[in-house]
C-alpha cells in the first residue's frame, strides 16, 4: 500500500513542527499571523508563497472526482495526513476487532438471521464493548416500524435528499391511486401539491448504475405533512425496478417495510456518497486553492488548515478500503465501489454536491423548501436544522470576531492580495460556484465563506457518516445499505427477513460500518468543541480570536449537555422523532473530516 509508506518517511519531520512544516524559510519563526500587507515580512511571505506553487500542484483525483495534491509539497501534505488519518483508524479497528470476536462467539443468539427481531439481536449487548460504547440510538430496533421514524431519517440521519415540490412550479412527478391517497392522507395527492404540503425524494439516478452481486431498486417517494396531525410521513414509495412497483401504508405491514427498506438503501447509497462529494471534495478543493495562494502566515490560513486537520490522508484510505475490488462497497452495496466514484463526481460537477455559495447551511434548507418555505406549512420539527443551527451560529460567531478582527472593514477584504487570488485560484482548482475576485468584496461574505467550510467539515459531515452508521444509519433491520435477494416483482411478500443480508457477511458488514466510528475522540481534545482550540494556532492570533475560542467552546460545552440531557417525551418521541437522535453531540462528534 503505497501511503503506508509515505506516513514512515514522514513521521518524524511531522511530529517535529506540526504546524508550519512546509514553510521552511518561516518554520522556526512561527510569527503572528498577519495580512500579506503587514512589513517586513511581506518579501519573505511571497516567496513562501512561490515556493508553495512551485511544489504543490493539481494531480488527479484520488479514488475519483475533483483534484488532489500532488508535487512534493502536495504529496507530502497527503503524506502527513495520511499519518494523522491512518493513526486514528487503526486505533478504531483495534476496537471493532474486540468486539467483533464478542460478536462472533455470540452467533448462536442471531438464530441465523430468520427474522426480523433476529437482526435487532445483533446489536443486542454488541459493538457497545469499544467501538459504540453508547450503543444504537434507543428507539432504532424498537419502533422502527413506525412510519414517523422512517420520515423522520429524512430530516436527521440524512437530511440531503428531500425537498418540497412547489404548486406551480413543480408536477407531480408519479400518479399514485387516488382512492389509497385520500385514505392515507385524507387528501389527494394534487391538494397535497397545491397546498405546498407534499415532499419527494428522487433515487432514480441510481438505476443505470454499475451493479454489485447485491440488489437495490431505484426508488423516488412521495413524503407529505399530514392536514391533520400537521405530522411529517411518508405516503408512497416507487422501486422504477423489474415491475415498477408503486406501495403505500396502505399495504400489507410486510410490503410497505420492505419498502421503506428498499428506499432506505438507495437514501443509504446516497447519504454516503453525496457526503464525499459534497463535504470532502467541495472543502479539499477550496483548501488546496488556498495552500497555493495563502502564505501560511496568512490568517485564513491557519483557521483553514485547522479545519483541515488529517483531510487529505482520506481519500488514499478510501481507495483502499472502499473503492478497490471486492472492497467494501462492492462486498455490501448494491451499487460498485466504481458505481460510487461516479454517482460521487456527478453530484460534484453537476453542482448538487459541489457548488459552494448555494448550498450555504441555510440556503441549501431554503432551497429546498426545508425552512423559510413560502408555501405550505412549515415543519413541526427538523432535528438535524436544530441541531446544527446552534453549532453554525457558534461557528458564524467565531468566524466573525476572527475576520473582523484582522479586517478593519470591507476595504480590507478588496485589498487583501493573497485572498483575492485564492477567489481566483479556486475556480482553476475545479471549484463550483466559489465566490469570485470580482465579488469578494465584503467582510460578511469572507464571514459566509469560512463559516460553510468550517460547517462542511463537521456538523454535515459527521451527521451522515462517523459515528452515525453504526449507531443509526446504517442499523438493520430497517437501514440496510443492499437488498441479498432481487427485487419483488409482486406484493406479498411472507417474510421481509429474507431480503436482508445472511449471517455469513454481517458482522464483516457491521464492522466495516464500525471504522468509520471514532470513539475514542468523544471528550478528548479532537471534539468539536476543539475547532478553533489549537494552543500552537491562537498563539499566533490575536486577542480577540483567542477570546472568541473561549466563547466558541464554552457554548458548544453547554450545547454538548443539551444534546446528552435528550430524553423521550411523554409520547415515546424526541425532538418529534420516535428515536433519540444525539450525533451532533459537540463533545462527540470530531471538528475535522473523518473516512
Ligand atoms: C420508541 O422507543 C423507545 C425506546 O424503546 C420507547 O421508550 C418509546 O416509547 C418509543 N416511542 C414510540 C412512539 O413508540
Ligand atoms: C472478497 O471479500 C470478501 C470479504 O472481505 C472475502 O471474504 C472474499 O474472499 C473476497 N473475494 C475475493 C475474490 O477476493
Ligand atoms: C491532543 O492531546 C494529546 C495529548 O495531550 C496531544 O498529543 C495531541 O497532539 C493533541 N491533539 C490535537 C489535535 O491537538
Ligand atoms: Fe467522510
Amino acid at each position: 500500500m503505497r501511503f503506508i509508506g509515505l506516513i514512515a518517511a514522514t513521521a518524524v519531520s511531522v511530529a517535529a513542527a506540526p504546524l508550519n512544516h512546509h514553510e521552511v524559510s518561516t518554520r522556526d519563526i512561527l510569527p503572528p499571523f498577519s495580512l500579506p500587507d503587514v512589513a517586513p515580512l511581506s518579501t519573505l511571505r511571497a516567496v513562501g508563497v512561490t515556493t508553495k506553487r512551485a511544489t504543490f500542484l493539481y494531480g488527479p483525483g484520488i479514488g475519483g472526482g475533483p483534484t488532489s495534491p500532488t508535487g512534493a509539497l502536495g504529496l507530502a501534505l497527503i503524506a502527513a495526513d495520511s499519518a494523522l488519518t491512518d493513526t486514528e483508524l487503526a486505533a478504531e479497528a483495534v476496537l471493532s476487532t474486540a468486539d467483533r470476536g464478542v460478536a462472533t462467539l455470540d452467533i448462536a443468539k442471531y438464530n441465523n438471521l430468520k427474522t426480523l427481531d433476529d437482526y435487532t439481536k445483533l446489536y443486542d449487548d454488541e459493538w457497545v464493548q469499544s467501538t459504540n460504547p453508547t450503543g444504537v440510538m434507543p428507539g432504532m430496533l424498537t419502533n422502527y416500524t413506525q412510519d414517523l421514524l422512517f420520515s423522520m431519517e429524512r430530516l436527521s440521519l440524512n437530511p440531503y435528499s428531500v425537498r418540497r415540490l412547489i404548486p406551480g412550479q413543480d408536477s407531480l412527478p408519479f400518479i399514485v391511486d387516488s382512492s389509497t391517497v385520500q385514505n392515507v392522507a385524507g387528501t389527494s395527492l394534487s391538494s397535497l401539491l397545491s397546498q405546498g404540503r407534499l415532499f419527494y425524494v428522487d433515487h432514480r439516478d441510481q438505476s443505470s448504475l454499475p451493479r454489485t452481486a447485491q440488489f437495490g431498486a431505484a426508488c423516488d417517494a412521495y413524503f407529505y405533512i399530514s392536514p391533520s396531525s400537521g405530522a411529517f410521513l411518508p405516503l408512497a414509495i416507487r422501486t422504477n425496478y423489474g415491475s415498477n412497483l408503486i406501495y403505500t401504508p396502505a399495504d400489507s405491514a410486510n410490503d410497505w417495510l420492505l419498502a421503506k427498506m428498499m428506499f432506505n438503501v438507495n437514501d443509504f447509497f446516497h447519504g454516503q456518497f453525496h457526503h464525499l462529494a459534497n463535504t470532502h471534495f467541495v472543502a479539499e478543493v477550496a483548501f488546496q486553492a488556498a495552500v497555493r495562494t495563502l502564505s501560511d502566515n496568512h490568517p485564513v490560513y491557519g483557521v483553514f488548515k485547522r479545519l483541515m486537520y488529517g483531510a487529505f490522508g482520506i481519500r488514499p484510505l478510501a481507495v483502499v478500503v472502499l473503492f478497490r475490488q471486492n472492497g467494501s462497497i462492492d462486498n455490501f452495496f448494491a451499487h460498485s465501489g466504481g458505481a460510487a466514484q461516479t454517482y460521487s463526481a456527478t453530484l460534484y460537477n453537476n453542482g448538487v454536491a459541489g457548488a459552494v455559495q448555494s448550498n450555504y447551511f441555510e440556503t441549501n434548507l431554503r432551497r429546498r423548501g426545508l425552512i423559510g418555505s413560502t408555501v405550505g406549512p412549515a415543519l413541526k420539527s427538523f432535528p438535524f436544522y436544530e441541531d446544527a443551527l446552534v453549532i453554525h451560529n457558534s461557528i458564524k460567531k467565531f468566524i466573525t470576531s476572527f475576520v473582523n478582527s484582522y479586517y478593519s472593514n470591507d476595504a480590507t477584504v478588496v485589498g487583501d492580495a493573497e485572498l483575492q487570488a485564492w477567489m481566483g485560484e479556486a475556480v482553476t482548482a475545479g471549484s463550483i460556484d466559489f465566490p469570485s475576485s470580482s465579488t469578494m468584496k465584503t467582510r460578511g461574505q469572507l464571514i459566509d465563506l469560512l463559516s460553510h467550510m468550517a460547517h462542511l467539515v463537521s456538523t454535515s459531515h459527521h451527521t451522515v457518516n462517523t459515528n452515525n452508521l453504526i449507531t443509526g444509519g446504517g442499523v438493520l433491520p430497517l437501514n440496510p445499505s443492499a437488498l441479498y435477494k432481487d427485487i419483488p416483482t409482486a406484493k406479498g411478500v411472507t417474510n421481509v427477513a429474507d431480503y436482508l443480508i445472511p449471517v455469513g457477511p454481517v458482522l464483516d458488514m457491521i464492522q466495516n460500518q464500525a471504522f468509520f466510528s471514532r470513539p475514542l475522540i468523544a471528550g478528548s481534545n479532537r471534539t468539536l468543541i476543539n475547532m478553533f482550540n489549537d494552543a500552537i494556532m491562537l498563539s499566533r492570533m490575536n486577542s480577540a480570536t483567542r477570546a472568541a475560542n473561549t466563547k466558541f467552546m464554552s457554548e458548544m460545552q453547554a450545547q454538548s449537555q443539551v444534546v446528552k440531557n435528550r430524553k423521550f417525551d411523554a409520547q415515546g418521541l424526541s425532538q418529534g422523532m420516535p428515536f433519540l437522535w444525539q450525533s451532533l453531540d459537540p463533545n462527540v462528534a470530531p471538528w475535522s473530516l473523518t473516512i
